[in-house]
């Protein structure tokens, strides 16, 4: 079952991309209203138990925030701040200990999921990404090797399709995607691509894991990858999921069924 998470006036503004006639664009957005956002996205992720707490530390989020840009090189990013702190916060109150990141970029996107175990708030087994483009993949490795330490944290450069076969069934806690690129089942290059991975690493994550993927509040998304949608609405695979309209670009999450 679907649930939409949003507000009326949140819809007013857009932080990186207009995507709704009328909307103003947020320019140095308050850190309270940030928080405020973010807050209201983990009190009904609570309520429809997606969570069982609200709470995490907004300090170590800040300290990873200055790790991150202070060690990052980012050509161009649509994770917008309140989105930053939702993927840390989840992650924060979850602790997944295994998280595989597929199509992630030079490393932003999936950082902030990884950010908790990176900090050692929790002991991770099992941090992945992958990335297909072999220059982002190159920086992607060296964005991650400035802040990892000695956490097992492995950088793909390859085909996401061809590093989920090589991990076991129930293997992952978290599969976070934001590949934009050649979906093998329509040849087409858009976000449907997301959709035709989940199906291949659906048997890797754990009964009752999460699956998130970004850009799922837009429309384009619900145009080219309405499948994906559709897939994480059907309760024989999902217990739940959540479309999440925080910003313009959006996540959805969903649980697996347990
Ligand atoms: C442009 S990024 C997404 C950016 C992100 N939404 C953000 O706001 O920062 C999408 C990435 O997916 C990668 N990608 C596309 N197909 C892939 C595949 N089969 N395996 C791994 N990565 C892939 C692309 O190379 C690209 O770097």
């Amino acid at each position: 079952m679907r649930h939409v998470i949003t507000r009326p006036e949140w819809d007013k503004y857009y932080y990186h991309s207009k995507e709704r006639e009328g909307q103003v664009k947020i320019e140095h957005e308050p850190k309270e209203t940030e928080i405020e956002k973010v807050d209201v996205v983990l009190g009904e992720l609570e309520r429809l138990g997606f969570i069982d707490a609200t709470g995490y530390d907004m300090d170590a989020l800040e300290r990873f925030r200055a790790l991150v840009k202070e060690n990052f090189f980012i050509f161009w990013t649509a994770i917008n701040p309140p989105v930053e702190r939702l993927l840390y916060a989840i992650s924060y109150i979850r602790k997944p200990k295994s998280i595989f990141g597929f199509g992630i970029f030079t490393g932003n996107p999936v950082a902030w999921s990884f950010g908790p175990a990176i900090q050692k708030v929790y002991e991770a087994t099992r941090l992945e990404a992958v990335e297909i483009d072999e220059n982002n993949g190159r920086i992607c490795t060296d964005n991650f090797n400035e802040i990892k330490g000695d956490v097992p944290l492995t950088v793909h450069v390859e085909d996401g399709f061809e590093t989920i076969e090589r991990f076991k069934d129930g293997e992952f806690d978290l599969v976070y995607m934001d590949a934009n690129g050649k979906d093998p089942e329509t040849g087409k290059n858009n976000k449907r691509i997301n959709y035709t991975f989940l199906k291949r690493a659906y048997p890797k994550l754990k009964p009752g894991g999460l699956a998130i993927v970004h850009n799922a509040y837009q429309e384009s998304f619900r145009q080219d990858a309405g499948a994906y949608l559709d897939f994480t609405a059907d309760e024989k695979y999902f217990e739940r999921t959540a479309t999440v309209g925080i910003d313009e670009q959006g996540l959805e999450i969903s649980i697996k069924k347990g």
